[in-house]
């Protein structure tokens, strides 16, 4: 089963409890909240007092994606605060084996996310230990950019090696998602689709989540 996490980042952040019914009521189970800082990426978001709303005004999952410097300062209070899953960036993480074991004992899904040109080689060693792996198909930082084709390449090489090594791991695509173009997500192996421009800057986001998650589950029963 396949599901699209409509990101935040490209809602009405004045509306979001509104904004969030409204793709729940299209088949939405999980949020997706980029959290950015302006150091790691050159865009800034939010923070655990928001993430603590969101819990507030839904009982959706809640996938945060930091795009954050010095995750392990953080991760604590976002699970407090109420983020059911928790991703940090490869690229971010010193240790990285500690990190993700930080959100472990806070109690939340642990993710490992990769930037576009981070080869898979770089969180090999983690992929027994996750819950999921979030490959970004666009470079992190905005809303609305094009999927960078070479990525997909990266989803085919995870969702191989978790069927060679017995692996559970879901895999997650972020970045460049769309009706036009979520069957081909879903056929390269993931999972987890999210999509930030096109749910909310459509006519019909509650119709267009709708659509997604018909069009990818589609693409996967021709898969098996
Ligand atoms: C980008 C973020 C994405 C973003 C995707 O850095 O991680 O989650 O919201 O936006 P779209 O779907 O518009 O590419
Ligand atoms: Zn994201």
């Amino acid at each position: 089963m396949i599901e699209i996490l409509p990101s935040i980042l490209s809602a009405d952040m004045a509306r979001l409890g509104d904004q969030i019914e409204i793709v729940r009521s299209g088949g939405a189970k999980l949020i997706h909240v980029d959290v950015m800082d302006g150091h790691f990426v050159p865009n800034i978001t939010i923070g655990p007092p928001v993430v603590s709303s969101l819990r507030r005004a839904t009982d959706l999952a809640l996938d945060v994606h930091l795009m954050i410097e010095e995750p392990d300062r953080y991760i604590t209070e976002f699970v407090h605060a109420g983020a059911n899953m928790v991703s940090v960036h490869e690229e971010a993480c010193v240790h990285l084996d500690r990190t993700l074991n930080l959100i472990r004992c806070d109690g939340a899904k642990v993710g490992v996310a990769v930037n576009p040109a981070t080869p898979v080689e770089m969180v090999e060693p983690v992929l027994g230990i996750v819950d999921y792996v979030l490959v970004m198909t666009v470079n992190p930082g905005f809303g609305g950019q094009p999927f960078i084709p070479y990525t997909l390449d990266k989803v085919r090489h995870l969702d191989h090696l978790r069927r060679d090594r017995d692996w559970e791991f879901l895999i997650e695509v972020d970045g460049g998602w769309g009706p036009e173009n979520v069957a081909e997500a879903a056929r390269a192996g993931a999972e987890l689709i999210v999509a930030g421009s096109s749910v909310f800057h459509s006519e019909n986001p509650s119709q267009t989540v709708a659509d997604m998650l018909r069009l990818a589950n589609e693409a996967t029963w021709s898969r098996v």
